[in-house]
């Protein structure tokens, strides 16, 4: 069993995983981030799991890299650092991921939130890069996940001056997608992944690989990606039982085919 994560049994097809480091501002050490790649990573295989809540506690999402840690390490240690793989294991994760962000969600915290595909905030969420303030920068996707996310204007002065946002600036630049009271932030996270996870699967995870084409590729390519998964879809039996079921009036029932 992983200990710097709580993971949850499935229920109503989501997964829940609370990062638990709380000595630490749940600072994601290597131990941590690998028992995170390795909980995503067998997840993936199972059916059960159609979407993943990550959250931290009320206090801290997670307040970056664990920098005792990262003390330790020289400029080998850091080229040959077991923690691109987990992050690469991260990033590839095949299913959707809502990040329920209280407190301080900085450096890498932030850089882990913006790996999750739908952001809730607590009103009291902090996010920030604030590696610049240790002579180092960000280094797990924030310089290019938060200029996609709030464009360069605002990534540029966090990434420069290290200052974090409040949650209802994360929300106008559209980093979160909602913020609520932070008592309630997991609940409606769960929620939200509640309504993907009845979803049609196949649907759902074509529709993700097209949104990420958005981010990653030009509009023409990414409109043909577009059509092409459109058209796969066509041939799945979900197809046929969203329509049948609409035609019928009740609630589809998907089975992933
Ligand atoms: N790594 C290791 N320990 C951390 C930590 C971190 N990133 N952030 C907090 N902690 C520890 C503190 O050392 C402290 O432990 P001790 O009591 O044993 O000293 C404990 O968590 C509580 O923290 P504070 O006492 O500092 O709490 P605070 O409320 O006064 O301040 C804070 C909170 C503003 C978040 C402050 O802890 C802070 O600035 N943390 C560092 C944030 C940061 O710089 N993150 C970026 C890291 S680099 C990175 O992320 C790079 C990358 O991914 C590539």
């Amino acid at each position: 069993m992983p200990s710097h994560l709580i993971v949850e049994e499935p229920q109503r097809g989501v997964l829940r995983i609370t990062l638990h480091r709380p000595e630490a501002l749940n600072a994601l050490n290597t131990a941590l981030l690998g028992e995170l790649a390795e909980t995503l990573t067998a997840a993936e295989q199972d059916a059960e799991v159609r979407a993943v809540v990550i959250t931290g506690s009320q206090r801290a999402f997670a307040a970056g890299a664990d920098i005792k840690e990262m003390a330790e390490r020289d400029l080998v240690g850091i080229l040959e650092d077991p923690r691109q793989r987990h992050w690469a294991a991260i990033a590839h994760f095949n299913k959707p991921i809502v990040a329920a962000v209280n407190g301080f969600c900085l450096g890498g915290g932030c850089e882990l939130a913006m790996h999750a595909d739908i952001l809730i905030a607590g009103e009291d969420a902090r996010f920030g890069q604030p590696e610049i303030n240790l002579g180092i920068m960000p280094g797990a996707g924030g310089t290019q996940r938060l200029v996609r996310a709030v464009g360069k204007a605002l990534a540029t002065q966090m990434v420069l001056t290290g200052e974090p946002i409040s949650a209802r600036r994360a929300l106008e630049a559209g980093l979160v997608s909602e913020i609520t009271q932070p008592e309630l932030t997991v609940e409606r996270a769960v929620a939200v992944a509640e309504t993907i996870a009845t979803k049609a699967p196949l649907a759902v995870r074509l529709a993700r690989e097209a949104l990420h084409k958005a981010e990653d590729t030009d509009l023409a390519t990414g409109l043909r990606f577009e059509r092409h998964a459109f058209t796969l879809l066509a041939g799945t039996e979900d197809r046929e039982e969203g329509i049948r079921a609409f035609q019928e009036k009740r609630p589809a029932t998907f089975s992933g085919h």
